[in-house]
């Protein structure tokens, strides 16, 4: 089977942290490259944190630094619930590695322009790269073969009553990313916040005896506790759920429907606005993930994992 061509474009973060581990190694992923961009922390933060975990596994993929501020918005972090590092919890060597000189939304846009149309983008920090990309290349839109997305959601927000954490950081980009025409899948947290990495997974993953699974253990361990704010009884795995979902949509149930992202400077500002009943009859711009089957997301998970050092 031909592999997927993607691009991660994140804000490292735990959980973003866990996502590259598994595009970096499941077998149907041709990861191309890992584009950084602030959220969790500030970019001076999300960038080292990415290349820890890339020196750390000993991965083979370039990493890109993105934009360091949300297009309009004042910048907000999410230090609560991944500490002042951004990745609390685990220790890392010194970091040796560097990033890539050439911007990240340089590259995204040259990346795009020179391919055949095959690159699914898999954003899951805020959309404020992608968003600008598509301000300085128009023509990317028609190159991007997809995105998948960990971002909105369809009921209650983590970082408002009404807006989750990814589209309120830059509801802005976000708007631009989902009005662009591009096809679209968007994790929500209705979906993603049932994929919890509590102590009963901490263990199978540290258990499989790899610097991986080790990693997997020392990362989620730290989120066990800085969920309850959201009254979460472990962390959430969010953005693996846009990864997995790029090479096993079986195990999701997914409904599609209109996606608004709500600019109104009042309590619903960020809101992805889901139009699940279709009360205003326009297009279906987006598959939203409803529900997964988390015994085979996790056997997923495992599996990735242990294809790792
Ligand atoms: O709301 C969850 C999202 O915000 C995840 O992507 C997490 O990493 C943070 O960026
Ligand atoms: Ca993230």
């Amino acid at each position: 089977m031909k592999k997927i061509k993607m691009i991660l474009d994140c804000d490292t973060g735990h959980d973003d942290a866990i996502a590259l581990m598994v595009a970096s190694k499941h077998p149907d992923i041709e990861l191309l490259g890992v584009t950084v961009v602030a959220g969790n922390s500030t970019l001076d933060k999300t960038l080292p944190n990415t290349l820890h975990v890339v020196q750390h596994l000993g991965l083979d993929v370039p990493v890109y630094g993105g934009m360091a501020k949300p297009i309009v918005k004042a910048q907000e972090v999410a230090d609560d619930v991944h500490g002042k590092s951004g990745l609390d919890g685990p220790v890392f060597d010194e970091l040796k590695i560097k990033a890539q000189d050439e911007h990240a939304v340089n590259y995204l846009i040259r990346t795009l322009m020179e391919s055949d149309g095959d690159i699914t983008l898999v954003p899951v920090g805020p959309l404020t790269n992608i968003a600008m990309a598509m301000l300085m290349e128009p023509e990317i839109v028609k190159k991007i073969r997809r995105i998948v997305l960990m971002g909105g959601a369809v009921g209650i927000g983590n970082s408002t009553p009404s807006a989750e954490f990814n589209i309120y950081v830059d509801p802005e980009a976000a708007h631009i990313v989902f009005s662009s025409g591009v096809e679209i899948a968007m994790m929500p947290l209705d979906l993603t916040n049932t994929a919890l990495a509590d102590e009963k997974v901490i263990e199978r993953m540290a258990n499989i005896g790899n610097k991986a699974g080790q990693l997997f253990a020392d990362i989620m361990s730290f989120t066990l506790h800085s969920q309850a704010v959201n009254g979460l009884s472990a962390g959430p795995v969010h953005d693996v759920t846009a990864v997995t979902y790029l090479v096993a949509p079986e195990l999701y149930e997914t409904k599609k429907m209109h996606v608004d992202i709500d600019l109104s400077k009042g309590p619903s500002y960020g809101r992805t606005v889901c139009d699940i009943n279709d009360r205003f009859h326009l297009d279906k711009n987006v598959t939203v993930g409803l529900k997964i089957d988390l015994e085979r997301f996790w056997d997923l998970v495992e599996d990735v994992l242990r294809r790792h050092i």
